[in-house]
Formats: structure tokens, sequence, C-alpha cells
């Protein structure tokens, strides 16, 4: 695969503009975090860039695209909110010839995370929290600890995102537990 390849072109005709300029504040902050920690430049641009490439994709869609690589009762355990971060993952390996295991993990994680992610990982998931254009009091506070350690930072988003689900009384999906229960060692 192309490593320089840019795919903001496409990705802009495919999301609406929020989420265009949502991505261009992902992408800022990952080159952010890449510099400060020697993560590759060029494989946090592509993972930013395509992350919510199917944001915009109809429910339909998105089901067409995980049936590529997930049984029906696997999809049906996905919450519609994040199906987007599975269907964008299996968008750029089949579609846009994305084999690098490590962009395309940062791609799929990137809402419900996992134990033990890489540090591209890490980077993208805390990126997509840290973009200024999401207006959250809470991203402040989370890019300061991401600056200093991607680890503690996780313990904190993870934190943040379970307690706003429990009052919001959405399901909790068990990877996003054992992610924090993962993160919490650390300290
Ligand atoms: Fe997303
Ligand atoms: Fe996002």
């Amino acid at each position: 695969m192309d490593y320089n390849k840019d795919y903001l072109p496409l990705v802009k005709t495919m999301v609406d503009e929020k989420r265009y300029i949502h991505t261009l504040g992902v992408i800022d902050e990952a080159l952010k975090y890449s510099k400060i920690y020697n993560a590759d430049i060029n494989k946090a641009r592509i993972a930013a860039s395509l992350h919510d490439i199917t944001k915009n994709f109809t429910q339909d869609e998105n089901i067409e695209l995980l049936k590529k690589y997930y049984k029906m009762s696997e999809i049906e355990s996905i919450p519609k909110s994040v199906m987007h971060s599975f269907s964008a993952f299996v968008y750029s390996k089949e579609y846009l010839g994305i084999d690098d295991i490590d962009i395309l993990n940062a791609i799929k994680n990137h809402t419900l995370s996992r134990p033990a992610m890489s540090d591209l990982e890490k980077i993208i998931y805390l990126s997509d929290f840290t973009d200024p254009s999401r207006n959250l009091d809470y991203s402040n506070h989370l890019r300061e600890i991401a600056k200093k350690d991607l680890n503690l930072a996780m313990k904190d988003a993870l934190t943040y995102t379970i307690s706003y689900l429990k009052e919001g009384n959405k399901v909790i999906p068990k990877i996003t537990y054992d992610a924090l229960n993962y993160y919490k060692e650390f300290n």
C-alpha cells in the first residue's frame, strides 16, 4: 500500500461538512501526538483520515459491508452508534487496499477501544476525543494528559466514556469494560 497517499479528497466526497471538519481536527491532533510519541506520521495521517469515512452510510450500507467480515449475530451485537468504526475498517481494507494491520486496528477500535492497544490505536482513539471542533470541555482536560502519558489518558477517557454511557442508560460493550480494567492498572 502507498503510505504517502492522501485520502482526504475521497473522504470529503463521502462525509458531511461537520464530519469533514472533525476529520481534519483528528488528523491535526494525531500528528501532534505522533510527534510526541515517535509514532509513524504517515500511518497516523491515514488512520485519522479514514476513521469516520463510513459515518454517513445508512444502516443497510453498513450492514452490507460488515457482512464481508462478521457473522450476522456479531453484527447485531454492535451498537448502532459505533457500527461505523467497524464498517470503516472493512471499507478501508476491501476498497482502499489498506493492508497495514496497525492502521486497520486504529480505525476499527476508535470507538469501543480494547485492552493493550498499540500507540497508534491509542493516538487515534484519543485524537477523536480531543479534536477541538467537538467543543467538549472534557477535551482540554484529556489533551493535557494525552500529551504526557497515553495509558493514563486511555484510563481517563474510558472512565469518562463509561460513566457517560451509564448516565444515559446505554449499553456498555464488554470490550470497553475490559479496556478500562486493563488501563486502570496504569498510574
Ligand atoms: Fe467515529
Ligand atoms: Fe471521529
